[in-house]
């Protein structure tokens, strides 16, 4: 019931303003109540985009920029991703408490389906910022548990809205299984999904196993000198594609029936992927960038 009531509360705060964007919000957030000293709702809350602190004046953040000494502009924690555009920070809620609470305060301004944990020390937050010539600018994040029983490589995800719409929650998704395959494992999403969450994950799943396919194609004929026409491969179970991409055998089914991937044969379910087939679905799910290069990610995992 507690939970209802949260989700049912009324939008207490009705803009945000992050660096140089003001966005609407969409949910109610559960801020300190010390803030509504003055009425219930708040037209425009101003945050930093590096420590994620709010104000209720502009001179504030003003002020509060002006005392900062410029190296610090930018996420705590550590860079753990670095590209030309695109820089990944990973802050442990355990060591960076306020700007955790605070980033999670501004989260559930976007966030309806689900409770989110305002106890951040069991979590690590990945947060994505844009980098140019004047810093860091945060686009978006997700949290991961650093330690989940049920598997889960993510719990929570959310693109700014004023940055949605450009691959951010791809290239984050992309991200959290970047990660699982340095852990050596398989990950999915915590549940449930939002309908945004789903359309992203659909997507980002169908993209990559019909990437995958097409790949193991281009090399089947390479090895073999075959026409790429001609080449067969050799049956697939859902695990060998779960261990290849990292997506829970759960996920790999569920997508795979989505695109009518999927043969009942001799008592198990096979991997159905005519090359056709394969390259048909691929245009209408293509890989999109921005990607991770995996080659730009310096973390190793906890234990
Ligand atoms: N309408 C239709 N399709 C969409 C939409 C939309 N509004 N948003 C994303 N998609 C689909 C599209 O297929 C899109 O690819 P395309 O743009 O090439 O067509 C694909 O998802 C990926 O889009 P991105 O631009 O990478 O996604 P974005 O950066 O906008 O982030 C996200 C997606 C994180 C789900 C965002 O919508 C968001 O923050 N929503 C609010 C919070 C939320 O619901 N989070 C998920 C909760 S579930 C969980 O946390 C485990």
């Amino acid at each position: 019931l507690k939970e209802h009531e949260e989700v049912t509360k009324v939008k207490n705060v009705k803009f945000v303003e992050l660096g140089k964007y003001r966005m609407e919000t969409w949910y109610y957030s559960p801020f300190p109540k010390e803030l509504f000293s003055e009425g219930p709702a708040l037209d425009v809350l101003y945050f930093c985009e590096a420590s994620m602190r709010f104000f209720k004046h502009k001179s504030e953040l003003h002020r509060w920029l002006s005392k900062m000494d410029p190296k610090d502009r930018h996420p705590p924690g550590d860079e753990v991703y670095r590209d030309a555009k695109l820089s990944i920070f990973e802050v442990d809620g355990g060591e960076q408490k306020l700007y955790c609470q605070n980033l999670c305060y501004f989260a559930k301004l976007f966030l309806d389906h689900k409770t989110l944990f305002y106890d951040v020390d069991p979590f690590l937050f990945y947060v994505l910022c844009e980098h140019d010539g004047r810093g860091f600018h945060p686009v978006g994040y997700f949290s991961k548990e650093k330690y989940s029983d049920a598997g889960f490589n993510l719990a929570c995800i959310l693109t700014f809205p004023s940055y949605q719409r450009k691959g951010y929650g791809r290239f984050l998704i992309n991200f959290s299984y970047e990660l699982s395959k340095k852990e050596e494992k398989l990950g999915s999403p915590e549940k449930p999904l939002s309908d945004l969450g789903l359309v992203s994950y659909r997507s980002y799943w169908a993209s990559q196993l019909l990437a995958l396919l097409k790949r193991m194609y281009a090399e089947a004929a390479q090895a073999s000198g075959t026409p790429l026409e001609e080449v067969r491969l050799p049956p697939l179970s859902i695990m060998d594609l779960a261990k290849m991409t990292s997506f829970v055998t759960e996920d790999v089914v569920s997508t795979c029936t989505f695109l009518g991937l999927l043969r009942y044969v001799s008592g198990q379910y096979l991997i159905y992927s005519p090359l056709p087939l394969v390259e048909e679905l691929a245009r209408k799910y293509p890989v999109k960038p921005p990607v991770v290069d995996a080659a730009r990610l310096h973390w190793a995992p906890l234990i």
